[in-house]
């Protein structure tokens, strides 16, 4: 075996978890720790970024100390992390200049009704991939550089720099020497024309953007640069792997061929099919993404559902209904009941993403009796996981054409095993569930590992993919449909409620 480890930063919505690997792929240790979360005004959500590279840097030493391995004896780090939270910082000083917007930030729903309205839609969508959703990174940036006094002046003279997290991560650990980001980051800015992968003049032109603020885009497996042995623990390690969460994911989970798919269930949930070099355009409210550039090969893409709300409907029984005491518990009490009972919750708590785009839906729970209970609720929650995966599947075999043979399964839910049953009936095929389901982070070392010859090709890391459990879908074809046709109904109930 080959001397050495990978360490992978899993730069995350709520927390930061980072995990050292070794050669052969397995966890040597691991360390978690949250921050905060700032909501300035309903439907805003905001980040430290300072906080978080605080953060990241504690549980980096804390893993490495679980590890027991020094910063020296590591090879190379990988980044990936939560998407489209965008980022401006002073190139100068290394602050930022306000705090990052996050993804879920709902604050530029009216400028994306506005660019709906003017018709820019399809040219965002055929250059990007993308949809007219206050989800991604252009339009925050749009409202900081138009809200936040100076800004654009600053912007415009080339003081500032713009990042998602990744970026961020990059900047900090090589002591600001290197301001980039990589292609399936990138791609999730509403800026990075996919197909000719560069920065798109016209679409920073529509959105009031300089130039001069953009990071520059690499593959996503690739030296960019070493640590500063002054921040990172007396060692200078290169930093060799990027890609956002989702994609990190699906090479994680070996998804390297054309039709592969994963779903990772954590608070919100992300299906992304490979679609090889091709990339797939979607007409039925799919993304389409770019899923990684190893070195020098051709870009891969990924058709991808992003589901807002699955997890976090799950925390909102525990924190706000309190309902349950844990995440686990929602098991138990769907398992005691042999049926749904009519029961069904649309979990549209921030809107919907994928396949709807509707962020004026909400949360709405129908079919409740005088007989209804708490397990009703859990396992409304829990069956609205899986019928929102199946909504986004059904259009993504549609319109690649490729049809579905498996879903690989990973996040905190993927130990649910009435869930992943439920999934495998609901989808009519086996949902798999690797032995590490830490595959995000696992995708960002393979990634770094690639880029600095610790690995040697795919061919080796799909070799290390172990299946763990198997969910072979059970339910009669009869009932399957029924129940799809009323979650469907319901649906139509939630969707546009607060326009
Ligand atoms: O697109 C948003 C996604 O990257 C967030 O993932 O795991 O941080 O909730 P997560």
């Amino acid at each position: 075996m080959k001397n050495g480890y990978v360490l992978a930063i899993d730069q995350g919505t709520t927390g930061s978890t980072v995990l050292v690997f070794d050669h052969d792929g397995a966890v040597r240790g691991k360390a978690y720790r949250e921050f905060t979360q700032h909501y300035p005004k309903p439907g805003w959500v905001e980040h430290d970024a300072l906080e978080i590279w605080e953060v990241t840097l504690q549980v980096a030493e804390d893993a490495l100390a679980r590890a027991d391995v020094q910063a020296e004896a590591l090879v190379a780090i990988g980044i990936t992390n939560q998407r489209e939270t965008a980022l401006l910082w002073d190139r100068q000083t290394g602050e930022p200049v306000h705090r990052a917007i996050v993804w879920q930030d709902r604050r530029t729903a009216a400028l994306c009704d506005e660019l709906r309205e003017r018709g820019l839609e399809p040219l965002f969508r055929n250059k990007t991939g993308l949809v007219s959703d206050p989800y991604f990174s252009g339009t925050k940036v749009r409202w900081l550089l138009d809200n936040v006094s100076g800004l654009r002046e600053r912007a415009e003279q080339g003081e500032l720099a713009f990042g998602t997290i990744d970026a961020w991560l990059v900047y900090k650990l090589t002591g600001g020497r290197v301001h980039v980001t990589d292609v399936s980051n990138a791609s999730r800015t509403l800026l990075y024309n996919i197909f000719e992968l560069e920065w798109d003049p016209e679409l920073l032109e529509i959105l009031d953007i300089p130039a001069a603020i953009l990071p520059e885009v690499k593959p996503s497996s690739h030296v960019y640069g070493e640590t500063d042995p002054e921040v990172f623990f007396g060692a200078s390690v290169p930093v060799a792997g990027i890609a956002g969460d989702q994609q990190a994911a699906l090479f994680g989970e070996a998804c390297y061929g054309q039709g592969l798919a994963k779903n990772t269930y954590g608070t919100g949930s992300f299906v992304l099919m490979n679609t090889g070099t091709q990339p797939v355009t979607s007409q039925r409210g799919l993304l389409t993404t770019i899923a990684w550039g190893v070195g020098d090969e051709p870009v891969e893409y990924a058709l991808e559902g992003a589901i807002f709300v699955t997890g976090a409907a799950v925390q909102w029984l525990r924190d706000e209904l309190q309902i349950i005491a844990n995440a686990a518990d929602t098991e138990h009490l769907a398992l005691s009941l042999p049926a749904n009972d009519n029961v069904y919750f649309v979990p549209a708590l921030t809107g919907l993403g994928a396949p709807y785009w509707d962020p004026y839906a909400r949360g709405t729970l129908l079919g409740i009796t005088r007989g209804t209970s708490k397990a009703h609720i859990a396992r409304a929650v829990l069956e609205s996981i899986a019928y929102q995966t199946r909504d986004v599947v059904e259009v993504m075999v549609a319109e690649s054409g490729i049809p579905l043979k498996e879903l690989r399964a990973d996040g905190g839910a993927s130990v649910n095993t009435f869930l992943m049953q439920f999934q495998a009936d609901t989808l009519g095929v086996p949902v798999k569930v690797p032995r590490i389901t830490e595959t995000t982070a696992l995708g960002a070392a393979y990634l770094a590992g690639l880029a600095t010859g610790f690995w040697k090709d795919r061919a080796e890391i799909d070799a290390k993919w172990q299946l763990a459990q198997c969910y072979r879908p059970g339910m009669k074809e009869s009932e399957r449909a029924a129940l799809y046709r009323r979650w469907h109904k319901a649906v139509e109930h939630a969707r546009a409620w607060d326009a």
